[in-house]
């Protein structure tokens, strides 16, 4: 097994509950972090500090992160107000390419909406290796980027169990795409972290589906083609 690296970078929070509290009436001081270059392949881990700036004690009840690939652990018991919190943050960064963001909603005592903290960062690669966006459809991935029944599903309903996830704006906007959409869908776009459908790339669909979901995607998203 290799030796993967962990780094554990602490973020303070600037202490600047008396301004912040004023701001909006937010539970936290802090909304965005940026956690900075983190390397591609290996798990990356972050403590966030937040400091309860509301005036009653505060419990952390869960935290959603819509990516299984990122994990937080808040810590169990109250927090006093004027008290800060650690979240412990793992993000792992395979198959991942550039920018990324990552939201955590944390749902706490103080009301029904939760607070959202938004962590950024780039993902550097080392060497000549491109990262294998084909991780998504292995393991504990695979249950959020492939689902059940998959050899069973057509059309708007294949499309939104696979390619919906990350493509929630629609179609089009990529710069590093060329090529016709079959190939892009059977073969990914190198670079980056859209995947390879077919069989021969690591993915999960048959000619026969990469097929009709070509022809449904050129219906909906390219209709002018
Ligand atoms: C609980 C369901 C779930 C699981 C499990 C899951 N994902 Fe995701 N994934 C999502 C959702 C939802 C999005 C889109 C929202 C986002 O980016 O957080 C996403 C987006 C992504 C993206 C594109 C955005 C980015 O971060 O670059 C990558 C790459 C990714 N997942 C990789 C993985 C990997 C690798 C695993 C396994 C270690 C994994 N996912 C497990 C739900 C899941
Ligand atoms: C893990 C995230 C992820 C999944 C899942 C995914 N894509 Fe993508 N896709 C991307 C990214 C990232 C780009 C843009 C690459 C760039 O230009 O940087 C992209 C680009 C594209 C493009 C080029 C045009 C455009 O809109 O940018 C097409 C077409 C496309 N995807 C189709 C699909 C289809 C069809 C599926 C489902 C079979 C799918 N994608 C699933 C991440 C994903």
């Amino acid at each position: 097994m290799n030796k993967r690296l962990t780094v554990i970078f602490v973020l303070f929070a600037l202490i600047l509950p008396a301004a912040l509290m004023a701001a909006d009436g937010g539970l936290f001081d802090l909304k965005n972090v940026d956690v900075g270059n983190i390397s591609e392949g290996e798990p990356a881990e972050f403590e966030v500090e937040l400091r309860n700036i509301t005036g009653s004690p505060l419990n952390i009840n869960k935290v959603d992160t819509s990516c299984g690939c990122t994990i937080a652990n808040a810590p169990k018991g109250p927090i006093a107000p004027g008290e800060t919190a650690r979240i412990h943050v793992t993000i792992d960064t395979r198959g991942k390419m550039g920018d990324i963001s990552k939201e955590l909603k944390l749902f706490t005592s103080g009301g029904r909406d939760p607070h959202v903290l938004t962590l950024k960062g780039r993902i550097e690669h080392f060497g000549d290796s491109l990262p294998d966006p084909s991780v998504i459809f292995q393991g504990e991935c695979a249950s959020c980027h492939v689902g059940d029944n998959i050899e069973q599903k057509q059309g708007a309903v294949l499309y939104n169990s696979v390619c919906f996830i990350c493509h929630k704006n629609g179609l089009g906007g990529s710069s590093k795409a060329s090529g016709d959409i079959d190939k892009i869908i059977a073969a990914g776009i190198p670079g980056t972290s859209m995947p390879g459908f077919s069989k021969e790339a690591g993915g999960p669909l048959s000619s026969e589906q990469l097929k009709a979901l070509s022809t449904y995607v050129m219906s909906i998203y390219y209709p002018d083609r």
